[in-house]
């Protein structure tokens, strides 16, 4: 019997696994295992023998249940501690960044110009960026021999062969929103017109799409004086510091008088700095709205008369933030973005982000 119990101590304190452990289990303790045998054989022995072998016998395959049971439970430990070494973590290292996304120059501006213009009561209107000739010229009193609708500057749509509907364009400025802005509410009206606009044009300050800002102010007595005002309030605010503007006499066919808008600036030192110096940078054209345009829309031009202005969101955009190139406008080159973008929090607001 002890060599028994040594064999099973042994064989128990080297089973390598779980498993090895079962089969030692069905070996010594099982229905026919060896220990079991040995206690058939108790019937066949004298009853001072059994009383003996009996007690004995007992006491041996308790003591082997026992020595199976911490050797399960030694095991089961080994694996657990195993297990929390691969999955062990330093819980106090410094947890990753993520990159947050950034505003675009284009979406930043066009806030900071809404902002200003809504604190005026100049509303957004907004129209399609394919449009009808007859929005993006006629109704601008753009007549068909004008340049700006040869096809090097005018993006138009394909037309298949039997196709009778009037030829559409990528519209070539804001001013069609006029149109269908007047043609919808009437007068009076105070709308601005931000969007993307398209020619097919490409250099350092010219990219084939680009934005605009559209300003429309109508009402019985508007005039130039209103305009000038206008716009240097909203350029003051605008660029954080009093700006001066210089009216030069232009042409185009919606609008009589025409205007193009200097903003005062030194380009000294090689860097443009708006609001200082004896230069100067043409930044919008504008005038009041031509008594055919008021017409195209169904508005009395004997009743009604404003002004009108267009202005390159991205070219302002350029001057305030100092961007040089307006072509990595719309590379999407994550290093540009990550520089001149703007945090989702910087919320422009009159009394906040809107000059800096
Ligand atoms: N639509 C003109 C342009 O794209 C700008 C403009 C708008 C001029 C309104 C006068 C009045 O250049």
């Amino acid at each position: 019997m002890d060599d028994l119990r040594q064999k099973y101590i042994d064989l128990v304190a080297s089973a390598p696994d779980e498993s090895a452990l079962e089969d030692l289990r069905v070996q010594a303790v099982g229905k026919k295992g060896e220990i079991s045998l040995k206690m058939r054989e108790l019937g066949r022995m004298t009853p001072q023998e059994r009383q003996v072998a009996g007690p004995a016998l007992n006491a041996l395959k308790d003591e082997i249940n026992a020595a199976l049971a911490a050797k399960k439970a030694a095991l089961a430990d080994a694996a657990l501690d195993e297990r929390l070494k691969g999955e062990w973590l330093d819980v106090t290292l410094p947890g990753r960044t993520r990159r947050h996304g950034t505003i675009h120059p284009v979406s930043q501006v066009t806030e900071e110009v809404t902002a200003i213009f809504a604190d005026m009561g100049f509303s957004v209107a907004e129209g399609p960026q394919i449009d009808s000739d007859w929005y993006n010229f006629d109704a601008l009193n753009i007549p068909g021999h004008h340049p700006a609708r040869a096809e090097m500057d005018t993006f138009y749509m394909a037309r298949a062969e039997g196709d009778n509907r009037p030829p559409h364009v990528l519209r070539t400025h804001t001013s069609p929103v006029q149109i269908r802005h007047m043609e919808q509410h009437g007068a009076p009206c105070r709308i601005i017109a931000p969007g993307r606009v398209y020619r097919a044009d490409y250099d350092q300050t010219h990219t084939p799409m680009f934005h605009q800002v559209e300003g429309l102010a109508i009402d019985r007595d508007i005039s130039m004086a209103n305009l000038k005002w206008v716009l240097e309030e909203f350029f003051t605010a605008f660029f954080g510091t009093k700006v001066i503007t210089r009216f030069r006499a232009s042409h185009f066919p919606f609008v009589e008088p025409g205007a193009e808008i200097d903003i005062q600036c030194s380009f000294e030192g090689g860097t443009v700095k708006v609001g200082e110096g004896d230069d100067w940078l043409e930044v919008l054209g504008s005038g009041m709205v031509h008594p055919k345009v008021l017409q195209a829309a169904n508005v009395d031009p004997d009743q009604w008369q404003g002004f009108a202005f267009g202005m390159g969101i991205d070219r302002i955009a350029m001057l305030k933030y100092g961007i040089p190139d307006l072509r990595a406008f719309f590379e999407s080159d994550l290093r540009w973005l990550r520089h001149y973008g703007f945090s989702a929090l910087d919320v422009p607001t009159l009394h906040g982000g809107v000059s800096r």
